[in-house]
């Protein structure tokens, strides 16, 4: 029977060629969104890929999604915690809020999904987590504080949950990306956008192909003895 993988914020952008390339390497793929309906409908449409709503950010709804998921699809083997916001302002301008929705959604989106299927992956002997960190969480990026420092905890988040799982056959690993092409660079100013990719040794920003195939390695039979490790993909901009 195919393995099942959710991918959290699988609908667009990055998450979405990532939903594709589990298919595509054999995986029965459960795309989770949080509120944009149209996108989401038109993604299961075009990709025959089954969308879940909820919001990673609430505990108790990823404990439910996870269950839905589990009845309709099977046990889960693989999850890719890829949903994730900017709210973006200097830290005189940043509200308690804005940190909070970050924090909340981007870090505590990864434990309370991990929370959902550890043991079930422990049980089984086999499991794959992958979690998307950032490019700014490892160097900071200014007007960033909560960004940053969400997506500086999933690095040691991974590492941590690495050992827990190691001896069980489950991976825990994070991917930090670079600046890829999708809705969420789209709202970075254009001047601003510019100044960025001259900063990019490779000259363009990435394509969220390039960092779904990475996924599928990760999660991968193959990739048995990879867990704990964070992979850059960035086109040189910050070789860590
Ligand atoms: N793009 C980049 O350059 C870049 C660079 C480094 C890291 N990343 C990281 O890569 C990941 C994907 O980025 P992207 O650019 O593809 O983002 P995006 O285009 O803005 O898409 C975000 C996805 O996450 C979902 N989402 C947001 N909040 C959620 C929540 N509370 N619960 C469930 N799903 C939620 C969205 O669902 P809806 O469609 O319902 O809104 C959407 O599917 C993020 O973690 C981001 O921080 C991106």
């Amino acid at each position: 029977m195919a393995r099942v993988a959710i991918v959290t914020g699988g609908t667009r952008g990055i998450g979405e060629a990532i939903s594709l390339a589990l298919k595509e390497a054999g995986f029965t793929v459960a795309a989770n969104y949080a509120g944009n309906d149209e996108k989401a409908a038109a993604f299961a449409e075009r990709t025959g890929i089954k969308a879940y709503k909820w919001d990673v950010g609430d505990f108790d709804a990823c404990a439910e999604g996870v269950k839905k998921v589990e009845e309709e699809l099977g046990p889960v083997d693989a999850v890719v915690n890829n949903a994730g916001i900017t709210r973006d302002g200097t830290i005189l301008k940043m509200s308690r809020e804005m940190w909070e929705d970050v924090i909340r959604i981007n870090l505590g989106g990864c434990f309370n999904m991990a929370h959902a299927v550890f043991p079930g992956m422990r049980t089984r002997k086999w499991g794959r987590i992958v979690n998307i960190g950032s490019i700014n969480g490892q160097a900071g990026q200014y007007g960033q504080v909560n960004y940053a420092a969400a997506k500086s905890g999933i690095h040691g988040f991974t590492k941590a949950l690495a050992q827990e799982g190691a001896r069980f056959g489950v991976t825990v690993n994070a991917i930090a990306p670079g600046y890829i092409d999708t809705d969420m660079v789209a709202a970075v100013p254009a001047d601003v956008l510019e100044k960025i990719v001259a900063k990019i040794p490779v000259g363009r920003l990435g394509q969220a192909h390039e960092i779904a195939r990475a996924v599928a390695f990760l999660c991968s039979e193959d990739a048995g003895f990879v867990t704990g490790s964070t992979l850059s993909i960035n086109g040189g901009q910050h070789m860590y």
